[in-house]
């Protein structure tokens, strides 16, 4: 069992699965990290800050957006994620993207340096956010936008995470980081993030809630996949005696989601905000 603060839980964690993190086949944090990287509409040249970047999901789709001519920054509070995305940047000689250690929470960079901040499932976890929302808008030249998102929490007309109520009751069980489980709302919930950011500096602030469809081959490959992220800290606070049954109990709940063609389609909602 983990009991360290939620900070260092979180880097320990993410540290632990920066390997095997979004490389198992499963599809969740690519679409929503593309879409987010849509609303946040780069356009050609832009600078860009992602953080919280893990293994590049938003990054690459960033640096798609801004083409040759942009720039796109990712920073995360893991060394194993930067150490891994470094690795994979270099392996396919990319260009446009740098990446580096440091903490969501005070991005070391100059007033007005980014035409864009953006966080996919991973701004929710750092620490202090209503300070940490005025330093991203310091960032922001005139223009410019804040995009970040994580799970949308679902609570009626029974909590599901990830879209399966096993999930769900498992971690109320086990007791997970509220950081990283969307068992309390992430930011605080709409109403609490709007305000937030307003208070921030921001005066447009529009926030939708749209389903990802988390994709799996088998259920099987979808209960390996939550060894491989955030959710790995249900299963380390897990006594390894209540393993066997859990993964059996969210394999039973995928089965129902069994499509015609043969793979595994659950919705599950994502709320985005995206400030200017
Ligand atoms: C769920 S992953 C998301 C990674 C990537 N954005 C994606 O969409 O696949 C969350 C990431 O946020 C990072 N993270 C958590 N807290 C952070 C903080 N305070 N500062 C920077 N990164 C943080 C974690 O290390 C992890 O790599």
């Amino acid at each position: 069992m983990n009991t360290s603060s939620p900070e260092t839980a979180v880097r320990q964690t993410f540290d632990t699965v920066a390997g095997s993190y979004d490389q198992n086949g499963v599809e969740y944090f690519r679409p929503i990290a593309a879409r987010l990287v849509e609303l946040a509409e780069l356009g050609a040249g832009e600078y860009v800050l992602d953080i919280g970047c893990g293994r590049g999901a938003a990054l690459c789709a960033a640096a798609d957006a801004v083409g040759p001519d942009g720039q796109v920054v990712g920073i995360d509070v893991s060394a194993a994620m930067i150490e891994k995305t470094s690795a994979d940047l270099r392996r396919r000689r990319a260009s446009g993207m740098v990446v580096a250690v440091m903490d969501g929470a005070h991005p070391g960079f100059g007033p007005g340096y980014f035409d864009a901040v953006i966080g996919s499932n991973s701004v929710h976890m750092v620490p202090g956010l209503e300070s940490a929302y005025v330093r991203y808008r310091t960032l922001l030249a005139p223009g410019g936008r804040l995009a970040v998102c994580a799970p949308a929490s679902v609570l009626e007309p029974e909590p599901r995470v990830f879209g399966l109520r096993s999930i769900a009751a498992a971690s109320a069980r086990f007791s997970v980081s509220a950081r990283v489980y969307p068992q309390e709302e992430a930011f605080g919930g709409a109403e609490k993030a709007v305000a937030d950011l307003r208070r921030a500096g921001f005066d447009n602030v529009v926030v939708r809630v749209e389903d990802v469809v988390l994709r799996a081959v088998s259920p099987d490959q979808f209960v390996r996949w939550t060894w491989t992220h955030g959710m790995r800290m249900m299963w380390d606070t897990m006594p390894a005696e209540h393993h066997e049954a859990v993964a059996r109990e969210i394999a039973a709940e995928v089965a129902e989601f069994a499509t015609e063609s043969g793979v595994f389609e659950i919705p599950s909602p994502v709320r985005y905000f995206i400030a200017r």
